[in-house]
């Protein structure tokens, strides 16, 4: 069985590979991704020169390069992780976000529909809980709820999940899709709250927190994400829609004080001197208060749970920052750099 993984350079993707090259040697892996600013190959150094790992640079905004790409390996199933994926880069310039998310997503659906003969191929689509927009102080994101995403990043990921269902039911393509909440772990680009946070407290730099820091984010740790992908790949039903979440709600100012009290416990630093680091800063515009998700489908259909709780995988994500300081010092370019002046440079402290 061959398996297309799409962004398999990236966070997500590239966990997921390093995952599953090595647990299933009998099926041939294709990382596709075009290598843009979040996408790092030393991510999947450890299986490069596995057999079963092949790399192949394509755009998924390219129709042509993709259509190739099809001619030249015979998936089975593709894994569809490529996406621009910040919600603040998504706030700053939205187009990026159309062409990978809608446009790349419609691109391989359009790939599957003509190589794949009736019958053939699965077409797992990665997707976010944020398509469901903001929830208040209680309830939980089923898979009925209704889609109200509020950033381009959410509403773009929200359009493709609906090309990814309009193919299922039109052209009878077998789809799947998991939502899932909010991951951290190994490999994440340091502009998300997580490792954003870790690096600038191991550099003693201030830590931006939004608004109050009350929004409230549900956290998964990425490995039981990909577990979660697998076991729906394998065992749920074609059509069907899977939430993925850990059940660990935290409000954003709890998640920045926990790293703190971990890396001070990690390092030897004191906790208060990282704590006097945190600086709130104007909030996100059209910032979601709260995600939550209800993960009983998953759970009863698939016996799927998660192994990490909040703090466990935390600590292994806060070690791993502090001991890969080359791979920290290499995604730290001069592109970062810029990213990080346009984001906070025009932020200000109440
Ligand atoms: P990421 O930004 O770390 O990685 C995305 C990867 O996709 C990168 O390697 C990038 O180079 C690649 N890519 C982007 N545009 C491409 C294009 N046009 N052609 C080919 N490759 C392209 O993102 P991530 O956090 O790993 O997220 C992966 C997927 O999981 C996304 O679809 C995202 O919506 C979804 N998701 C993420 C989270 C999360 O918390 N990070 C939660 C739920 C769902
Ligand atoms: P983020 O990691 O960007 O994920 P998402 O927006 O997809 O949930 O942000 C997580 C939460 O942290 C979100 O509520 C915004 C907040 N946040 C900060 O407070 N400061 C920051 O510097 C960043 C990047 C995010």
């Amino acid at each position: 069985m061959q398996v297309l993984v799409t962004g398999g350079a990236g966070f997500i993707g590239s966990n997921f590979l390093n995952f599953s090259v090595p647990k299933y040697p009998d099926r041939r892996f294709v990382n596709v991704d075009h290598l843009g600013y979040a996408a790092n190959l030393a991510n999947v150094a450890e299986i490069a020169k596995r057999p079963n790992y092949a790399f192949a640079r394509v755009d998924i905004t390219d129709a042509d390069a993709v259509d190739r790409l099809f001619q030249e390996n015979t998936p089975d199933l593709v894994v569809h992780f490529a996406a621009e994926s910040h919600v603040d880069r998504s706030i700053v310039g939205p187009r990026a976000f159309i062409r990978t998310n809608i446009e790349g997503t419609f691109n391989l659906l359009e790939a599957c529909r003509k190589h794949w003969p009736k019958g053939r191929g699965l077409f797992h689509h990665v997707s976010t809980d944020e398509v469901y927009g903001s929830l208040g102080d209680t309830g939980a994101f089923t898979e009925t709820t209704a889609y109200d995403p509020s950033s381009p990043y959410s509403a773009s990921k929200a359009a493709s999940d609906h090309l990814v269902r309009a193919y299922a039911r039109t052209y009878g393509l077998a789809t799947k899709i998991t939502n899932c909440s909010n991951n951290y772990g190994p490999y994440q680009f340091p502009e998300k709250l997580i490792p954003l946070t870790i690096l600038n407290a191991i550099d003693r730099k201030p830590l931006p927190v939004y608004g109050q820091g009350l929004n409230v984010r549900d956290w998964l740790y990425v490995e039981d994400h990909c577990a979660a992908i697998w076991a729906v790949i394998e065992g749920g039903a074609p059509g069907r829609t899977y939430n993925v979440g850990g059940n660990n709600e935290v409000r954003n100012i709890d998640v920045v004080r926990q790293i703190c009290r971990l890396l001070a416990e990690e390092t030897g630093a004191r906790e208060e001197e990282l704590g006097a680091l945190v600086t709130y800063v104007t909030d996100r515009p059209g910032h979601d208060q709260r995600y939550a998700i209800d993960a009983t489908r998953i759970k009863t259909e698939l016996r799927w749970s998660p192994r990490e709780t909040f703090e466990t995988g935390l600590r292994s994500t806060v070690r791993w920052y502090v001991a890969n300081k080359a791979w920290v010092d290499e995604v730290r370019s001069g592109d970062y750099r810029k990213w990080i002046a346009t984001n906070y440079g025009s932020r200000v402290q109440p």
